[in-house]
């Protein structure tokens, strides 16, 4: 795997590729890579000819400074799971290189930006519609892979690739998980051993509201869900919803023939997760 620190010195590399009419699959990160990244790099490698992967933390995405500053950065580690997943090129920019002035772009993306991620992190979406639409200037993928795990920010980048009207396919990948179920998160390895053990309630309680949501009415589970989560003195419930998995409005009331996802954002302790289960 060849890295690149130069948007310039990536673009040529990859003129070559586009020049013989191979297909460019792009896995944009914040790097501290785990199996979840890895999962996206093998949907590149099967579906395009070359797969680019960029390990960026961005900062105009954070919203709050200590979590920028403990952002857990594993460069070693990164390039050692990236290379022996068979990922072609690795892009690694300074902030200098993706925000070379303090000129920055602004996207908008309606009632999107309000609700779950946008409402709780104030300009986060702003900050990843900036870092991606950069990076899809420079890498000029055919298909850009996202984890379901961001489930709004997949929705997000679909709106933001309609906005720009370029020629790239967001492919949505499944979340991966650990053996209790909880989301692979490069904020996991912030935990602490008792809080990694709480976090795991996460999924449970999630599959325990599916379990309920045809006897109980939503409002109903969305007390129970905060409920339980009060109960666990290392949790703070930041937002748990259900919605359409389509719109992302808020449901009243569940209907089977409606594509529901639950989506659901916790501090544990001080680290925040965020996970979403789909109800098909
Ligand atoms: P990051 O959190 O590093 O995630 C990079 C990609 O990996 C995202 O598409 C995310 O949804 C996916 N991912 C994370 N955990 C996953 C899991 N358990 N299973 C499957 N996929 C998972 O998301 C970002 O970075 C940034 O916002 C970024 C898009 C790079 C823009 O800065």
């Amino acid at each position: 795997m060849q890295v690149f620190y130069n948007i310039h010195e990536l673009k040529l590399k990859l003129a070559e590729f586009a020049f013989l009419d191979k297909t460019i699959g792009f896995v944009p990160t914040m790097g501290a890579l785990h199996d979840g990244h890895v999962s996206l790099i093998n949907f590149s490698k099967k579906q395009c000819d070359i797969t680019v992967c960029s390990i960026f933390v961005n900062p105009t995405q954070f919203n709050n400074s200590e979590d920028l500053a403990h952002y857990p950065k594993t460069p070693e580690n990164d390039i050692l799971l990236l290379t022996n997943a068979g990922c072609d090129f690795l892009y690694m920019p300074s902030v200098d290189d993706i925000y070379p002035t303090d000129f920055h772009r602004t996207f908008h993306f309606g009632y999107l930006e309000t609700i779950l991620e946008g409402s709780s992190r104030a300009g986060h979406f702003n900050g990843v519609g900036q870092v991606v639409s950069i990076l899809f200037d420079g890498v000029k993928p055919h298909k850009a892979f996202f984890g379901s795990k961001d489930y709004q920010q997949v929705m997000v980048v679909k709106a933001l690739v309609k906005q720009l009207n370029l020629p790239i396919e967001i492919v949505s990948c499944p979340i991966l998980r650990e053996s209790d179920g909880l989301a692979m998160s490069s904020r996991n390895m912030r935990l602490n051993v008792q809080e990694r053990k709480v976090a795991a309630l996460i999924p449970k309680l999630m599959n325990e509201v599916i379990g309920m949501i045809e006897l109980l009415d939503i409002e109903e589970a969305k007390k129970w869900m905060k409920h339980q989560i009060e109960n666990e003195p290392l949790m703070t419930l930041d937002y748990f919803e259900i919605c359409d998995a389509e719109s992302l409005h808020e449901l009243k009331e569940y209907d089977s023939t409606v594509s529901t996802v639950l989506l659901i954002a916790v501090f544990v302790g001080k680290i925040r997760l965020i996970d979403n289960l789909l109800i098909s």
